[in-house]
């Protein structure tokens, strides 16, 4: 097999180092290197050392030459909801207006909007919509997607949902994860009587979750955790039972409000908890000392026009083990823009360059129990390769909104580019 060799790179960041999440002192360091060149055999990086040795490790190797731009491992975005029909573009001006997130949500806007209008679409529908979507967050250097159902919210139309999502999965070169999320909403069927939300956990629980793993159609399990959304004990009886059946968890936890949502994701032993723009100073704790990442979305507060926004110095310095992600969604987070999120972490998180690649590349690939196979530039990972037109890691934040992202490589094969 001919070896390929990425050569004439102004910098290198490998964030080599263990597979799993990191945290501390060890999101100091992204482990930026020059005069360095990755060799890539099939689908695995083989080696990534100084110039001069690579190109003599590997004399027939064909080169890749970088240009002087910088090699980054692809990004990993750990939580989007890229399964969606028409796009929400009302609901940013009825915000702007003055009405609150939740306030279209008690309308029937909001998520029961979305799931009015995906259950009336096909499964080819529904994949036709989201691949040139996918594409567009491959073009900003995401490598690896997590997608989510959640707006289908009946039995059929969440396999519906799953199985596009199967599907991109053989259309595009990127790596899906397919996430569960028949707990994103109590439908509207369902609401306003207590049995009526009761009957709807039952479903979850009983059909829909055997349904979905006999398929194999998702690798985790994830609610929407929130007072006016499922509530803790529900979300519980969701999570545990999908842990039984063998998918590993995810949870939308304090987002809007503080509800024990970080605290029931460490209890539970989740992978990750995701959002904590209202975490409270107990679920910080939680989080530091188990497992489970912390996965922010700052691009939804700005969304949102909130002011706050996730303490992510609070969970860094705590411990926490800090991913970040776009919530790429038709209401929330529009923007399938990666480095948009980095420039916000920096600028609004009060993270350093450093911890906002590491988020976004190792800990997110850990927020999807894939920090053994990506996230990073190192002997053994799989060659998943972004290449930005900058000469300075430091510039992938500095330059928000612009797309400096040349080319990436999944699996050694050429995604965007
Ligand atoms: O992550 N918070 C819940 N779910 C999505 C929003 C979904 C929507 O509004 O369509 C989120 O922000
Ligand atoms: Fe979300």
């Amino acid at each position: 097999m001919t070896a390929r060799l990425f050569v004439n790179a102004s910098q290198v960041v490998t964030c080599a180092g263990p597979a799993r999440a990191r945290r501390g002192e060890e999101l100091r360091d992204a482990n930026v290197l020059t005069r360095t060149a990755v060799a890539v055999e099939g689908e695995r990086i083989a080696l990534v050392a100084g110039d001069e040795e690579v190109r003599r490790r590997f004399p027939d190797a064909e080169l890749v030459d970088c240009a002087r731009g910088i090699l980054l491992p692809g990004l990993v975005d750990s939580h989007t909801h890229a399964i969606f029909g028409r796009p929400r573009f009302e609901e940013q001006e009825m915000r702007s207006a003055g009405l609150d997130y939740m306030d279209i949500a008690r309308r029937g806007g909001g998520i029961h909007a979305s799931v009015r209008d995906l259950r009336e679409r096909t499964e080819d529908d529904l994949v036709a919509l989201a691949l040139p979507r996918l594409e567009r967050l491959a073009r900003y250097g995401t490598t690896t997607v997590e997608v989510k159902s959640g707006y289908g919210l009946t039995v059929e139309d969440e396999l519906k949902s799953l199985r596009a999502i199967q599907r991109l999965s053989a259309l595009l070169p990127l790596r899906l994860v397919p996430t569960f999320l028949g707990a994103h909403e109590i439908p509207l069927e369902a609401r306003g009587t207590p049995e009526g939300r009761a009957d709807y956990v039952h479903l979850i629980v009983n059909e829909m979750i055997p349904r979905v793993v006999e398929g194999g159609l998702a690798r985790f399990a994830d609610v929407f955790c929130e007072p006016g959304v499922f509530t803790i004990d529900e979300s519980r009886t969701v999570l545990a039972a999908a842990r039984a059946a063998g998918l590993r968890l995810k949870l939308h936890a304090d987002e809007l409000r503080p509800s024990g949502g970080a605290e029931l994701a460490a209890a539970l032993g989740a992978t990750s908890a995701d959002h904590l723009a209202a975490i409270s100073d107990a679920g910080i704790r939680a989080l530091a000392s188990s497992e489970t990442v912390a996965t922010l979305l700052p691009g939804t507060m700005l969304f949102l026009g909130k002011e706050r926004h996730a303490p992510a110095r609070a969970l860094i310095d705590g411990g926490a083990a800090v991913a970040l992600a776009t919530d790429f969604n038709p209401g929330t987070s529009p923007t399938p823009n990666f480095p948009l999120i980095l420039a916000l972490a920096v600028s609004q998180l009060r993270m350093s360059v450093s911890e906002a690649v590491i988020a976004a590349t190792v800990n997110g690939a850990a927020a999807l129990d894939l920090a053994h196979e990506t996230g990073q530039l190192a002997a053994g990972f799989s060659a998943d390769i972004a290449l930005f037109d900058v000469d300075d890691v430091r510039e992938i934040p500095y330059w928000y909104g612009d797309r400096r992202c040349r080319a990436t490589w999944v699996q050694g094969r050429p995604c965007v580019g």
